[in-house]
């Protein structure tokens, strides 16, 4: 199970946190991901940036923004997954 956190600190909130955690829940959704995400919301990891923080297993992003999910899920999120059932 990989865990993505989504900051709903102050600053990011501000910054699309909302848009970011709907724009993840629609592409887990579509790649029918619900048995292998657990999407959370946390609060401030103080990394405020221009953007939101996102961390996907352990690894953290500053400056996300809405438009940026959709790559970071292909680019970041779906590997992340295969790796994790590479062993199983
Ligand atoms: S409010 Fe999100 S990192 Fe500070």
């Amino acid at each position: 199970m990989l865990t993505i956190q989504v900051c709903v600190g102050s600053s990011c909130f501000l910054r699309g946190s909302k848009k970011i955690i709907a724009e993840i829940e629609k592409l887990i959704a579509e790649f029918q991901l619900d048995d292998k995400i657990l999407l959370k919301g946390c609060f401030c990891h103080e990394k405020c940036t221009g953007g939101v923080t996102v961390m996907v297993g352990e690894k953290l992003f500053t400056g996300v923004a809405p438009k940026d999910v959709e790559e970071m899920f292909e680019q970041e999120i779906l590997p992340a997954i295969k790796g994790d059932t590479e062993c199983l």
